[in-house]
């Protein structure tokens, strides 16, 4: 055989074949998670912060749509006019949108109908793919997946809000709660911190704000090997943790106030005194021996008092999390969310992109604190050590938690 009767693999047909791939999974794992669910529970909206399952599913298709097939498939028009208006969330460089607390009003178009606004942008997603893919379209379709990934759990934390604002407290997966294994004790690793190097550095796949990798000093510190339970939860509760002024942050006890907060959201006392709360299995008994979810960065941080330790800052957990060996540290990502101390701000050296795309994350930089690792609801491989989420620290709905942390000296 001579190299001539080789078939010829071009490596740029692997690799749009690879990035068809992708994007099929990624956008059939939407409407798999869409579809145990009525039209009538995809279009409500159960607070402001919250979204319809179905206004997601329309938005991360308005995103490929308006980041890729408009620019860069030839001949793309845009599948309706109106959608641009409606599933908008906040690039005010692309223009007016309904307003955030409104989506909920938007009856129309239906669920079906979103439907096939998705199967128009993934056809036409398919004959971009099938070309040859640029630098530029392999980032953008790279954003325009994790996006979609992001929206996958906020469609679990969306419809979980709605859920537990329902009498009947709807179970999202059929089939009750397992309890888990008691997690033993909690250790506290050293660490001699240093001036370690944090954020993504330049190849592969990380959202802007994971840029540019830079050092920090942190000091010596501790990190618990595991999160806080539930069970330790409650003892914070009977010991008064909510009532105890001297624990809380002065934004933290006025809200706490104001919202009457007595345990964590979603948390309900019976009348034989035990807690339920509500998961996507419907409403059950808290599990002592879970990690604690849906508390705010005060309660975390009321907690952290509490006990005499703190929070970690995202350069602690982040160094810990990367540190050689195996340290034996638990629930880094699938378990919950855990708040840090830092606020969301910018790293040295960052510079939000121009244009719509340069208003992802940056824009959001004040006022939100980060929380690192992951949930049971992000989705597979959506987490990575470098990976910042932010939320405002009165927010409850999504999956958080708390890991401690300590000075070491
Ligand atoms: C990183 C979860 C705070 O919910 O606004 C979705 C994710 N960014 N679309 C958010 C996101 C753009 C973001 N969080
Ligand atoms: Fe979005």
């Amino acid at each position: 055989m001579t190299p001539d009767d080789l078939p010829v693999l071009d490596l740029a047909d692997v690799e749009a074949a690879a990035a068809l791939e992708r994007y099929r999974r990624v956008r059939r794992r939407t409407e798999t998670l869409a579809a145990p669910l009525s039209p009538e529970d995809q279009a409500a909206q159960s607070m402001p912060d919250a979204s319809p399952t179905k206004w997601h599913r329309a938005h991360t298709t308005w995103f490929f749509e308006t980041f890729l097939l408009a620019p860069f498939l030839p001949g793309y028009a845009a599948y309706d006019p109106d959608y641009g208006y409606l599933f908008n969330s906040y690039y005010e460089s692309v223009g007016p949108r309904q307003p955030r607390p409104q989506r909920g009003l938007l009856t129309r178009p239906s669920a079906q109908a979103i439907g096939a606004y998705r199967a128009h942008v993934d056809a036409a997603m398919e004959r971009l793919l099938d070309g040859p893919l640029t630098e530029e379209i392999r980032e953008r379709l790279d954003l325009g997946l994790a996006h979609e990934e992001q929206h996958q759990e906020l469609i679990l934390m969306d419809i979980l809000h709605l859920f537990a604002q329902s009498p009947l407290s709807p179970a999202y997966h059929a089939g009750g709660q397992a309890r888990r294994a008691d997690p033993g004790p909690q250790r506290f690793h050293r660490y001699a911190g240093g001036l370690v190097e944090i954020g993504a550095d330049k190849t592969g796949f990380a959202f802007d704000n994971e840029r540019p990798r830079h050092r920090v000093y942190v000091a010596p510190f501790r990190l618990s090997d595991r999160l806080v339970t539930n069970g330790e939860w409650i003892a914070f509760i009977e010991a008064g943790g909510y009532q105890r002024v001297d624990l809380w942050l002065s934004e933290g006890w006025s809200t706490a106030q104001a919202e009457g907060w007595i345990a964590p959201a979603y948390w309900r006392q019976e009348d034989d005194g035990t807690w339920t709360t509500m998961t996507l299995r419907g409403r059950g008994p808290v599990d002592v021996a879970a990690p604690v979810l849906h508390v705010s960065y005060y309660e975390a941080a009321a907690f952290a008092a509490w006990t005499g330790r703190r929070l970690p800052t995202e350069a602690e957990w982040e160094a810990a999390a990367t540190a050689s060996g195996d340290m034996g540290l638990r629930q880094l990502y699938g378990s919950a969310w855990q708040w840090t101390s830092s606020a969301y701000t910018a790293y040295p050296g960052f510079k939000p992109g121009a244009g719509a795309l340069g208003e992802y994350n940056g824009k959001f930089m004040v006022n939100q604190m980060v929380l690192r690792g992951g949930c049971e609801a992000t989705p597979p491989a959506h987490s990575r050590a470098t990976y910042r989420n932010f939320f405002h620290p009165d927010r409850r709905w999504m999956f958080a938690g708390v890991r401690l942390a300590d000075d070491d000296r």
